[in-house]
């Protein structure tokens, strides 16, 4: 199987003509793989949390247009209404994260510029650069770790919130490539996991893959963050995002506005850390992204089993906008944005890679 070079959890990887996933739904208990045969399959996979977290369904979607042409036998007409249609369908999985319209615009690009040849010199051009997209991701996130770990104090005890791991990336992580990076450098003391509720990223995967680094970590509710904080246990936050706008609102799980306004009344500094494929500088502000509203069912049950009076009224919102004033440094693979955000988020943006 061939897994990008990383040294903790795969997350998706293409096997002979496949793409297979860790099924993060079955973590932290069972380890079970899903082999996608289709685009289907894919875009399946994504909108039902198979795989999930912003950099690795871009991953997965990019996988999944190199899986639906090889599937295909069309040439030049017939297969660019496919590829339509193939995009079309996994652009619908999931409406945040930015990476995955990023990575399928940067496939359609390489179609675009290889549709004449057709054939199998199109379809390897597709796979090179689904696969291209996984080994920057990595590379970007160890970039991002190294960075990020400079500006923790000594001994950082830390606070995240939802999963953004080597699982939720194609490897290493975001915020917690942050971490891996600090306590490989021996500044690491704690890592506070948020549960994450309600579909518990932080307890089921935050938490098992810093068990599986030896990484130390302590998970607790969400409503517990404040008491911490005024107690002087925290001394970062650290979240990823699935999407920055322009002015540097942040969008990402839901809570992490409630961390991040906790954070500021402590005076606890505040880090995003996010690949510039979750930068969308067309947008301008956070109110104009599109937040999901995902199944009432994963508010009202619990591992399967009822915990609200049936037919109550639900609300479930899977992320929220941080707004930039309470961002104190957001963290890219090219360097470190600081306000305004307008600009120095523009001029990582436009630096060469
Ligand atoms: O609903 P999810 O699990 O896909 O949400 C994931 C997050 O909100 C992560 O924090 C975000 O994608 C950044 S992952 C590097």
């Amino acid at each position: 199987m061939s897994f990008p070079e990383v040294d903790v959890v795969p997350t998706v990887a293409w096997e002979d003509g496949t793409v297979v996933m860790i099924d993060q739904r079955r973590l932290p208990h069972e380890q079970v793989f899903v082999r996608c045969r289709d685009h289907h399959e894919v875009g399946a996979a994504i909108q039902d949390m198979v795989i999930r977290g912003a950099p690795a369904i871009g991953v997965a979607a990019a996988l999944g247009l190199a899986l639906g042409v090889r599937n295909s036998s069309s040439e030049s007409t017939t297969l660019r209404a496919e590829w339509d249609d193939m995009c079309a369908v996994l652009a619908a999985s999931r409406p945040t994260a930015v990476n995955l319209f990023w990575a399928i615009e940067r496939m359609r690009r390489r179609f675009e510029s290889q549709v004449a040849t057709g054939g199998e010199p199109l379809r390897t051009a597709l796979l090179d650069e689904a696969l291209a997209i996984q080994a920057e991701d990595v590379a970007a996130c160890r970039r991002m770790g190294d960075l990020g770990a400079e500006l923790l104090p000594a001994a950082a005890r830390v606070l995240t919130h939802c999963n953004a791991g080597a699982l939720a990336t194609a490897g290493y992580g975001t915020a917690l490539g942050v971490v891996r990076s600090a306590a490989r450098e021996g500044r690491l003391e704690q890592v506070f996991a948020d549960e994450t509720r309600p579909y518990l990223q932080g307890a089921r995967l935050t938490a098992w893959e810093l068990q599986q680094d030896h990484i130390p970590v302590t998970v607790i509710t969400d409503n517990m963050a404040g008491h911490l904080m005024a107690r002087g246990e925290v001394n970062a936050v650290i979240v990823g995002s699935d999407r920055i706008a322009a002015n540097g609102d942040v969008a990402n799980k839901i809570g992490t506005y409630t961390v991040a306004v906790l954070a500021k009344e402590h005076g606890i500094p505040f880090f995003v850390v996010a690949p510039v494929s979750t930068f969308d500088l067309s947008t301008p502000t956070g109110a104009d992204i599109p937040i999901e509203e995902r199944p009432a069912a994963e508010v009202t049950h619990l591992a399967g089993r009822p915990i609200t009076p049936m037919g109550v009224a639900v609300r479930h919102p899977a992320f929220d906008v941080t707004p930039h004033r309470y961002v104190t440094a957001i963290v890219c693979e090219r360097g470190v944005a600081r306000p305004p955000y307008t600009e120095s988020l523009r001029a990582l943006a436009d630096r060469a890679p």
